[in-house]
């Protein structure tokens, strides 16, 4: 198994629209800031929201604190049954303005599992911002409210996507394709 060439997604084009859903999301967190109490927390879903996260936390007019939670779910190319979550969590969340920023949402289960969590530390308001949307393949009914692409049902790495933890610092988004494929034999 390889990453297709050309990418799905090229670097241009993710930056681009990274750069938009920042203003989207700088505009709907506006009235936020660190004094008047509802400063924006950004949690980061390890490993994979690595790279979209640095780039659109870097890209917001807002203030925000930053938190990570890492989450397990997929082992190869097929979807585990059970999610692993670790918060890693500096401060509470408590009525906080929290964005999640998640790097694909494939059946919904991770997310799922994550906001479940999240909400017992009851954030004054909760929004899910995701790099990938893959609807074809949702066991939950989960809608994000940031979306950077709706892809087909393909697995893809690059970008913080991996695949069996290789391929996670491509720049761009690729379809990983088998090899026979690729080079067309
Ligand atoms: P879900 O729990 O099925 O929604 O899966 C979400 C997680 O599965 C994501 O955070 C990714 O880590 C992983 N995942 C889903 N689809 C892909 C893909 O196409 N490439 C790489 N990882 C994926
Ligand atoms: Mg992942």
């Amino acid at each position: 198994m390889q990453p297709s060439d050309p990418p799905l997604l090229p670097e241009q084009v993710l930056q681009a629209r990274v750069a938009e859903l920042a203003e989207y999301v700088s505009r709907d967190f506006a009235g936020c800031s660190a004094s008047g109490g509802c400063e924006l927390t950004v949690v980061v879903v390890l490993k994979g929201a690595l790279f979209f996260a640095a780039d659109l936390i870097r890209r917001l007019s807002v203030p925000v604190t930053v938190e990570f939670v890492r989450a397990k779910s997929y082992e190869g190319t097929r979807a585990g049954e059970a999610v692993d979550t670790a918060f890693l969590f500096t401060s509470s969340l408590e009525g906080k303005s929290v964005l999640l920023v998640e790097d694909i949402l494939d059946t919904g289960r991770t997310t799922s599992a994550i906001i479940e969590q999240l909400r017992r530390q009851t954030p004054a308001r909760l929004a899910l911002c995701v790099l990938l949307d893959k609807p074809a393949r949702r066991e939950l009914p989960m809608v994000a409210d940031y979306v950077g692409f709706t892809i087909d049902d393909q697995f893809v790495v690059g970008y913080g996507l991996d695949f069996e933890e290789r391929y996670r610092d491509l720049p761009g988004i690729h379809v990983l394709v088998d090899d026979e494929a690729e080079s067309g034999t």
